[in-house]
């Protein structure tokens, strides 16, 4: 990137498997302006749906294996509809305590009643549910956008057909990354190979690893309608321009054969785990789980890789200013990384927040985890917040 003029080398993009800036995609979006013009002009159910929506909507749907599949302007508004077209006054979201904010936004706006469970903590889930009341939902990240890991899935199943609960997946950061065909984190830990549950519902955004914009939820049929007739977000709001629905078709496609970019996006992931081995980075366990009572907190001159086989691989410092100061550091040697602080984290864990995409090439992560070492030794010299 440039930036200010700067020749910068980024690793803080969600675009995963580098197709924001695939010729094959912008073509298929050129082509489809040429055809239907820029924008939608209305909502879906005015006249706002073409053919390219209806296009997408069905080539993901087959895509997953599933019944439907709804179109959505961004993520947050699929997540939005999701809980708040299903939920409402009566009944309870049972939520991981670290999820996005779009899917915590969703949970209190939708005026059910939310109960929020220790991140990944199954034991702590089943608590709450035994509490619920009315219609309850499981809401949790696939991947976690902040942390990296993964959600307990098959155990969240379990629980959903035990309470006879909705199990909604906001797998933003899975799809595309992985699973066959890259069908996302279900796909990848074999939970969805003889079929998709009716409780089960996915939220995937289409700005990551499909390098486009918008979102989708697919699932059975009845939700599906549900959120086409009752979900606000998706009923009070222009649709996405369908060129933008051609270039999503595009990268569907190559999203689907996209296996040797996957491979190469985990290859990467794999070689910058073991080069912060290698340059002495400890890999700290369970720290997203409960930030402050973590030992690291309690020193300051540490650091953590934090345990993630995900593209997110974030570099636990805790302190905020000296996450800043440190990603300043590398901003110095040419390396965009951000420094992720509350509120979009807990306090006290703030995090330099990497992440890696197919586009990248293995001397680029070196050139990254060169820029560490030299910052991360500059820091310890500095003391403790490097002032
Ligand atoms: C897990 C998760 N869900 C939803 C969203 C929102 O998606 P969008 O950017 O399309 O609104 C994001 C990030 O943008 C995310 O990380």
């Amino acid at each position: 990137m440039q930036v200010d003029g700067r020749a910068l080398l980024t690793f803080c993009s969600n675009d995963y498997l580098g197709l924001a800036h695939h010729p094959e995609i912008a073509v298929a979006m050129q082509e489809g302006i040429a055809r239907w013009g820029v924008g939608a002009g209305a909502a879906h159910l005015v006249n706002g749906h073409f053919s390219p929506h209806d296009q997408l909507e069905h080539a993901l749907a087959d895509w997953l294996q599933v019944e439907r599949a709804l179109l959505f302007s961004t993520g947050y508004m699929a997540n939005l509809a999701v809980v708040g077209g299903l939920m409402g006054r009566g009944d309870t979201v049972i939520a991981d305590r670290l999820n996005h904010a779009s899917l915590v936004d969703a949970a209190q706006l939708s005026g059910a009643k939310l109960l929020r469970y220790r991140h990944t903590d199954v034991a702590d889930a089943r608590r709450q549910l035994e509490r619920a009341s009315g219609t309850r939902m499981i809401l949790t990240d696939g991947v976690f956008s902040m942390d990296g890991d993964v959600a307990p899935l098959a155990a969240l199943m379990s629980l959903a057909e035990e309470f006879d609960a909705w199990l909604v997946v906001d797998d933003a950061h899975g799809f595309g990354v992985w699973g066959e065909a890259g069908r996302g984190s279900l796909s990848a830990l074999g939970l969805v190979s003889s079929g998709v549950p009716a409780y089960l519902i996915q939220v995937g955004t289409l700005g990551k690893a499909f390098g486009t914009a918008g979102a989708f939820v697919a699932g059975a049929a009845q939700p599906i309608e549900v959120l086409l007739q009752r979900a606000r977000s998706y009923l009070f709001t222009t649709a996405q321009p369908p060129a933008l629905a051609c270039a999503t078709l595009g990268s569907l496609d190559l999203v689907r054969t996209g296996d040797a970019r996957r491979a190469n996006l985990m290859a990467r992931v794999s070689q910058f785990r073991s080069e912060l081995e290698r340059i002495g980075v400890p890999q700290g366990g369970g720290l997203a789980a409960e930030p402050m009572s973590s030992p690291l907190v309690q020193d300051p001159h540490s650091l953590a890789l934090m345990p993630s086989m995900t593209p997110i691989q974030p570099i636990w410092v805790g302190d905020s200013l000296r996450a800043l100061v440190l990603a300043q550091r590398l901003e110095q040697r040419g390396i965009l990384v951000p420094a992720i602080r509350p509120p979009t984290v807990p306090v006290g864990s703030a995090r330099l927040r990497v992440t890696l995409s197919a586009g990248h090439s293995s001397e680029q992560v070196m050139q990254l985890v060169s820029a560490l070492q030299t910052s991360l030794s500059q820091d310890v010299l500095d003391g403790h917040h490097g002032a």
